[in-house]
């Protein structure tokens, strides 16, 4: 029969709202009519208009009925899975039928709704359910009886180019399932389960196992599901025998593929990531789009085009659906939430794409004999060439030795399986379902009901509820898998030995984590004692493994749909600090702000998978911590206001105290990478990596710390700025104090006093010149944290080229003694309107030096570095106080350095209020003489540009000695009082001094323990009196400055 040409049917299906868009307030951006589906963007409100095959509204207008099924309401245009069915599904069984071979494939980003239309949700079949059970209405209804209908079903995954076949408990071999090439039919799995099937009951049966072992594989293997492609095959097979008693056997291939979530497909995503060819994860996906797109250009009549079927399993497994052999629908499912607007339109446009794929697709139809008399000639064939030294070439596709052994058995297998009868093969997949699975399952059905149990809860919702283990009376421990006798055995990250019990007594059930470092939080708080947990309560044992507790059948009243794998790492992000800094949509407050939402949820993304890569480094004995870190361009601009934030990763090598500062997307690919490592640990294979293909590890580079402003408007004005400014880092924590110096200066450099001009416009025109001078910053907390570091200033003048002081190393009072002059030929309005509402930003760089040659050379070595491990061995009770009485010694010295600082900052303080009185002064005479009305407005600005400066510095100065008889009572009390508190801080200093001598003679006696907890106790003390009188000094001085200022409260 002639091939039939016809292009990709492409269907796209928006869904309702999910919890997470619900309460960021999300706006729909979608909007369809007939065949056309409108996407707005949420940000300019400009639209874009796609049409296709089929456009289906699912996201509000329907009811659910008493069973459960969502159905369109009256006159609203709502598309419900039947609806879906009898567009796409019907179809694919009518060409099942004619023997076409049929393919359906859902694309869209992860929670978009693939799942939903595939496979469907509870009564809410999709439309693989669906399309199996009218397939067997239809086999039931046939009365033909010279025509025997045969159904065989098979269910794969691919997950990092591994195939795994779902229909199989046990692990997968190693390296996944092999695909193969048959030259005639094209690529297959070998020894793939093909289960001949009677009835639709059946296919829910296999489905329902092969979820249960993606859900075990994806627990056990720390691999998300939303990574994973499914495969289901049903192969439908009428064998129909003429008068002359010969058969014809009329066979259909019907694909049915549930893709892994679109985001992050594209590896482009990690640009400039020195790894950025990255893991195979997205290798399949990729290579789809790839495919796609060179299909679409093809069927456009561009000449040459290489389709890369052969770039990833998936498409070789598809190389029939797309461009072949089939007939082949997709769906494009859409979320249709603002804050999703990026992915939605990438969606759309795949999927337009898609379109224009062109298939041939043609029957299979051909005498049985036929068949059999063909296998045997190809198996002859594959002989010859097996018989000739090296394999050789079959139909032009090269094949090793191995590839035609393969082949041959398969051939053999297929031979059998086709003289054998159709009974006699029912029967006998009878029995292997019976030995393989039914008899555990009927057990635990019963338990369930009557006894408190956790469940899974996954990111993926079809894999939610799947998993359930039974508490019963008396203590259930969970603990990693392994030889020991936990009950409950979990593979996942971070899982302790023995982790965790729960006791239940027949009315109540107990939670104790079984040691310090059992990561055990009930809802989204971590336990550390024997707690009570209560019906619904969600548990996250260890990084990453998830669970709601369900009581005793008294206890369920509640629905337990709500607690989702969203609710969860919403409810864990809430308890974390960083959420403070990005306002959490499920506050009392919701963000309205689009970019904040998008920010939200990229924390809430983010944040499991941090937990992971930590608990993935230690597995694998890495040292490296992983911590977000949100960054606000506030920081980085001139006015300070800045809206945009984004979600950013702190890497911390804890050995070699070097950091890095990632991107998400780069922290994406390199936890792929991480991830892969840990699956190769996990099938015992070396993870010895060279430098250059580590993902833990990266070339040093600089690091933001910080930055502070510094408000221009003084040099409007010709008025120097000379203050102590702040450095505080994107969480508003401070890293240094810096000294900067704006001094106007005269074309020569040489520094002009007292010049101060009342009208900045009257600068227009004429030459500026200033001299920006930064002697010093002190305080560095980031070479206080490992005296190795160094940090250097950075920072762009308006209009000019931008600057970088040199960089200082190994000291926290750091000597910059930077001094450049700045020369504006002709102050332009430009310019003038710039510097009176516009700061300098000062940005402080961490930098490292490359020191850890000798670390990592051990760690190639030996995998780990086993003189480190040693000493941080838990045992090694002496060694490890050793350790911390050592950095009490650092923290010790940072103080005193600290103190250091506080006594000079008092000083410099002193001499800036006394300038600054100085100033007012200087500038109460000018305005003497000049028009009254002027003379006030003058003034203010003035007064709200030393105002502005102050603000941002609290501690204000210059070198000088004190001259205290000038200043006013009030700030002299303040200092009176400083000093008495800094006098106490002394002398705390000194005991501790003295104490941390003795402490270290007497390390090894008895008494270690107490002293050094003694030695503790007076730090923290310290530490609070120096912190009590630093506070105390700034409210002073603030309050001082401001009673200071004429026109100000007195
Ligand atoms: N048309 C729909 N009507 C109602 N609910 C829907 C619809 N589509 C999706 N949902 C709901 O949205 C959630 C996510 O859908 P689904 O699991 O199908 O996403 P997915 O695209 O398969 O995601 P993943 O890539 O993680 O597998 C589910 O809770 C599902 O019930
Ligand atoms: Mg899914």
């Amino acid at each position: 029969m002639p091939a039939t040409s016809d292009s990709v049917k492409v269907a796209v299906r928006v869904r309702p709202f999910n919890q997470r868009e619900k309460n960021a307030g999300s706006q729909c951006i979608i909007s369809m009519r007939d065949k056309t589906t409108v996407i707005k963007n949420p940000e300019t409100g400009d639209t874009k208009s796609f049409a296709y095959d089929h456009s289906y509204w699912s996201h509000d207008g329907c009811t659910e009925n008493p069973s459960g099924i969502y159905e369109p309401e009256s006159g609203s245009s709502y598309a419900d899975q039947k609806c879906l069915f009898s567009d796409l599904g019907q179809g694919v069984l009518d060409n099942a039928w004619q023997g076409y071979n049929a393919a359906l494939f859902a694309y869209g980003q992860t929670g978009s709704g693939k799942s939903y239309s595939m496979i469907g949700y509870g009564a809410n079949k999709g439309i693989v359910p669906i399309t199996c059970e009218e397939l067997f209405k239809a086999i039931e209804a046939n009365t033909d009886k010279k025509k025997q209908l045969r159904v065989f079903f098979s269910m794969l995954e691919i997950y990092n180019e591994q195939v795994r076949d779902l229909l199989v408990k046990e692990k997968a071999p190693h390296g996944g399932l092999k695909v193969r090439q048959n030259p005639k039919t094209g690529f297959y799995v070998e020894g793939l389960k093909q289960v001949p099937v009677r009835s639709y009951r059946e296919i829910e049966k296999l489905m329902e196992n092969g979820t249960i072992n993606r859900t075990t594989a994806s627990t056990n293997m720390n691999a998300t599901s939303s990574r994973s492609h499914m495969v289901i095959t049903i192969r439908f097979e009428q064998v129909m025998v003429n008068e002359t008693g010969q058969s014809n056997t009329r066979s259909s291939d019907i694909n049915l593929v549930d893709l892994a979530g679109s985001e992050r497909a594209d590896s482009t995503g990690a640009t400039g990531d020195r790894l950025k060819e990255g893991s195979a994860i997205n290798q399949s996906l990729s290579t789809l789009g790839n495919v796609i797109s060179a299909l679409a250009d093809q069927a456009m009549g561009k000449k040459k085009v290489l389709v890369p079927y052969r770039d990833s399993v998936l498409t070789k497994l598809l190389q029939s659906a797309l461009g072949g052999n089939s007939r082949t629908i997709m769906i494009a499912a859409l979320s249709p939430a603002d804050i999703n607007y990026d992915e939605t339109l990438s969606t759309l446009r795949y999927a337009d794409r898609a379109k224009k794929i062109q298939n041939n697709a043609t029957v299979n139809e051909s005498p049985t004999d036929r068949l059999i008399r063909e296998l045997k000639e190809e198996n002859a064939r594959l002989m010859a060439v097996l018989k000739k030294q090296g394999g050789g070439d079959t139909s032009g596709i090269d094949l090793n030795d191995n590839d035609i052994q393969q082949m041959l058995e398969d051939n053999q297998r297929k031979m059998v399986d086709m003289q054998m009868s159709w009974e006699q093969r029912l029967e006998q997949a009878r029995q292997n379902w019976e030995r393989s699975h039914v008899t555990d399952a009927r057990e635990e059905d019963a338990e369930w009901k009557h006894l408190p149990y956790i469940t899974n809860v996954n990111e993926d919702p079809q894999l939610s509820g799947v998993i359930k283990h039974i508490l019963k009376k008396g203590c259930t421990v969970i603990g990693r898998q392994g030889p020991g006798d936990n009950a409950i055995q979990l593979r996942g990250l971070g899982i302790q030995p023995k982790h965790v019990e729960i006791e239940t007594d027949g009315t109540a059930a107990f939670l104790t984590p079984n040691s310090p470092a059992a990561v055990v939080c009930v809802n989204g708080i971590r336990v550390r004692e024997r707690s009570r947990i209560q019906h619904q309560d969600r548990l996250k044992i260890g990084s990453g493994s998830l669970f709601l507790y369900i009581g005793y059948p008294r206890e369920r009243k509640d629905d337990v749909t709500t607690y989702d794998y969203d609710y969860l790492m919403t409810e864990l992000a809430e308890h974390d600090g960083v959420s403070v800094d990005i306002a959490t949509p499920r506050s009392d407050h919701p963000v309205h702000d689009v970019a904040n939402r998008i920010l939200f949820q990229e924390f809430v993304n983010l944040m499991p998978k941090i937990a992971e890569a930590n608990a993935v480094s230690e597995e694998l004995k890495r040292f490296t911590k992983f911590e977000p870190l949100v960054r606000s361009e506030s920081s980085h601009d001139p006015k300070g206001t800045a809206p945009g934030k984004e979600v950013m990763v702190k890497v911390t090598n804890n050995k070699t105290k070097k950091v890095w500062i990632w991107s998400a997307s780069k922290f994406y690919n390199r936890k792929d990478l991480m991830d892969e490592l840990y699956h190769k640990s996990l099938d015992g294979e070396s993870t010895i990596l060279t430098r250059d293909k580590d993902p833990f590890w990266d070339p040093v580079e600089d690091v933001f710390l910080g930055s502070c402003h510094i408000m221009l408007q003084s040099i409007s004005y010709c008025a120097e700025v000379d203050e102590h400014f702040t450095v505080h880092n994107y969480h508003g924590k401070e890293e240094a104090v810096v000294h900067v110096q704006l001094l106007p200066c005269n074309e020569k450099g040489k520094i002009i006093e007292d010049d101060i001009i009342l009208e900045p416009i009257d600068l227009l025109g004429k030459s500026l010149n200033f001299m920006c001078q930064i002697p010093q910053c002190m305080s560095v907390r980031w070479i206080n944290e490992d005296a190795s570091r160094g940090v250097e200033c950075r920072f762009t003048m308006p209009f000019q080229k931008s600057a970088r002081t040199k960089s200082v190393y190994h000291k926290s009072f750091v000597e910059f003694d930077f001094k450049q002059q700045y020369t504006y030929k002709a102050i332009t309005q430009k310019i003038l309107d710039y510097l009176q509402t516009n700061s300098l930003v000062l940005e402080l760089w961490g930098k490292q030096v490359n020191e850890d040659q000798q670390l990592h050379v051990s760690a190639i070595n030996n995998g780990v570095d086993h003189k480190e491990t040693q000493t941080l061995k838990p045992s090694d009770s002496t060694n490890d106080v050793l350790d911390q009485l050592k950095s009490r010694e650092n923290e010790l010295e940072t103080l005193r350095g600290d103190y250091e600082q506080v006594r000079k900052d008092n000083f410099r303080l002193k001499q800036s209020l006394m300038k600054t009185e100085d100033r007012l002064k200087r500038i109460d005479m000018k305005t003497k003489t000049a028009p009254p009305q002027q003379k006030k407005a003058s003034r203010e600005r003035m007064m709200s540009a030393v105002k502005a400066s102050a603000t941002h510095a609290p501690l204000n100065g210059v070198e000088s000695d004190s001259q205290t008889g000038t200043l006013d009572l009030e700030f002299a009390m303040a200092l009176r009082d400083f000093f008495r508190d800094v006098r106490e801080v002394q002398n705390g200093m000194k005991d501790m001094k003295d104490y941390a001598s003795t402490t270290k003679q007497n390390v090894g006696a008895n008494g270690l323990k107490s002293s050094f907890e003694e030695h503790e106790r007076k730090i923290v003390k310290i530490d609070d009196t120096l912190n009590k009188c630093l506070n105390s000094l700034k409210k002073s001085a603030a309050s001082a400055l401001r009673k200071s200022r004429p026109g100000t409260e007195k």
